[in-house]
């Protein structure tokens, strides 16, 4: 492959589209997602945090591999019609109505007939008085064996993006649809469903049909080490001709929690405060100015700032009132213990210091709450130590100022905006030491 000398900014960093140039392998799940892509029949769930990297991943490895696909993007509220009809739409697939068949049986007959030689028939359709139309197939009743059929005759896999969003009764269909999808697959051998989706995805496919259990691979896209950010990075550093302070990189990785999301973001901002839109084109690399960073970082707050508060809403957000243990009560007990990660049993008693008599008895299943899309991701869970963290500093400064104040819903960002750059600013010192002393072990 040729490369390219010069490049645009927004090629090399890309917050929010699937890293080209800078894609980093996974090694561990590289190889489980190749396999699986080559397996006959085998379908597969991708899950992981949002952000952590899972249509950046399966984009590659389809590019990789030369296999073609149609992405369902799957939203709240789609009925298991709408996402078929969506297939179809993709697919173009058009179906001649028997009745206006004027010569008799040409048109139609076998499904692959129908499937090419109708749209074929599109052209002459415009001649003259012929009399034959044309639908959508969509029109028509659609079995699950039909749209494994008509999916397979295209060659496609078919994607579905945010699989956690599905209606749990439509999600019981969609596992069958799988089932079909895996049978079919000795007609069609490139013919799988590849679901995207939130961490508990997995999981729930399976427990509607256990039968599935060994025809499908589950693929955990975890957050991304700090290494891995690091590269993202310094290969972004080759493809423009620059090279940033390192306690830029440093920095950027820490407060990055794991997610390139925001490494690409605070890197394409730095780029812009030194004025770097392409690929330099001197001979020796252009240094970055430490003090670029923050204004870069100011300028990050200012384009997120209505990502924190709606994350903090979602995550606040009274369902059910609870007596003591609203969101807000579960994210003030672990912010008052002044700790980057908390164990249940120091939640439960900061708790306990308000109410001698607290149980308890749900305050794991609240907790765990907070860790799913539903309460977007605002506490992470970390399995290996069995303790509780906020997602990322940000978020953290933004729920500890937004607490303090007894903000309900509005956080009017110029009173309060000060004071959320001063906690903030402490977080991210704490983070950043945090990272320093990974390093360093
Ligand atoms: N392997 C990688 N190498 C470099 N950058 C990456 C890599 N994976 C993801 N990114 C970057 O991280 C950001 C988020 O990636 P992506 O959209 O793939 O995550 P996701 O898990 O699909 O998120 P969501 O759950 O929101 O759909 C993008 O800016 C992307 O460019
Ligand atoms: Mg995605």
């Amino acid at each position: 492959m040729t490369k390219k000398k010069y490049y645009q900014l927004t090629e090399i960093f890309t917050p929010s589209q699937p890293a080209n140039y800078t894609f980093v392998e996974r090694t561990t799940i590289n190889k489980r997602l190749k396999r699986a892509l080559n397996t006959l029949g085998k379908q597969i769930i991708i899950y992981g945090y949002s952000g952590a990297g899972k249509t950046t991943l399966l984009t590659n490895k389809l590019k990789e591999e030369k296999i073609d696909s149609i992405t369902t993007r799957c939203m709240s509220g789609m009925t298991l019609a709408d996402i078929v009809k969506d297939a179809f739409n993709q697919l173009e697939v058009y179906y001649v109505s028997q009745k206006d068949l004027t010569k008799g049986g040409k048109l139609g007959g076998s499904l692959s007939a129908s499937y090419f030689g109708v749209k074929a028939s599109l052209s002459s359709e415009l001649n003259e008085n012929d009399k034959v139309s044309t639908k959508k197939a969509v029109e028509l009743p659609i079995t699950p064996q039909t749209l494994a059929k008509f999916i397979g005759e295209s060659s496609k896999l078919w994607v579905l993006e945010d699989y956690h969003k599905v209606r749990a009764e439509d999600k019981v269909l969609l596992a069958q649809i799988m089932k079909v999808f895996m049978d079919s697959s000795v007609d069609y051998p490139k013919l799988k469903i590849v679901a995207i989706g939130a961490v508990n995805t997995a999981r729930e496919v399976i427990q509607f049909d256990s039968e599935m259990k060994n025809r499908i691979s589950e693929i955990e896209v975890p957050l991304m080490d700090n290494e891995s950010l690091q590269e993202i990075l310094t290969s972004g550093e080759k493809y423009l001709n620059i090279t940033f302070p390192e306690i830029i990189l440093n920095k950027i990785v820490a407060y990055s929690s794991g997610l390139p999301a925001v490494t690409h973001q605070l890197a394409l901002l730095v780029c812009e405060s030194n004025k770097i839109f392409s690929t330099n084109k001197d001979s020796r690399p252009t240094k970055i100015d430490v003090k670029s960073f923050d204004e870069a970082l100011d300028e990050y707050l200012e384009e997120n700032s209505d990502t924190f508060k709606s994350v903090f809403e979602t995550a606040t957000r009274i369902i059910h009132k609870r007596k003591n243990e609203n969101p807000t009560d579960i994210l003030n007990a672990i912010l008052i213990s002044n700790k980057e990660n908390i164990t249940f049993h120091e939640v439960k008693e900061n708790f306990i210091l308000n109410d001698k008599n607290y149980k308890g008895n749900n305050l794991k299943k609240y907790l765990d709450e907070l860790t799913t899309t539903n309460r977007a991701e605002i506490i992470r869970f970390n399995k290996d130590s069995n303790t509780y963290y906020f997602s990322n500093p940000f978020i953290k400064a933004y729920c500890q100022c937004a607490i303090r104040n007894n903000v309900k819903t509005e956080f009017n960002p110029s009173k309060l905006l000060k004071e959320f750059r001063n906690t903030l600013n402490n977080e991210l010192e704490i983070a950043r030491k945090a990272f320093l002393r990974d390093f360093e072990e």
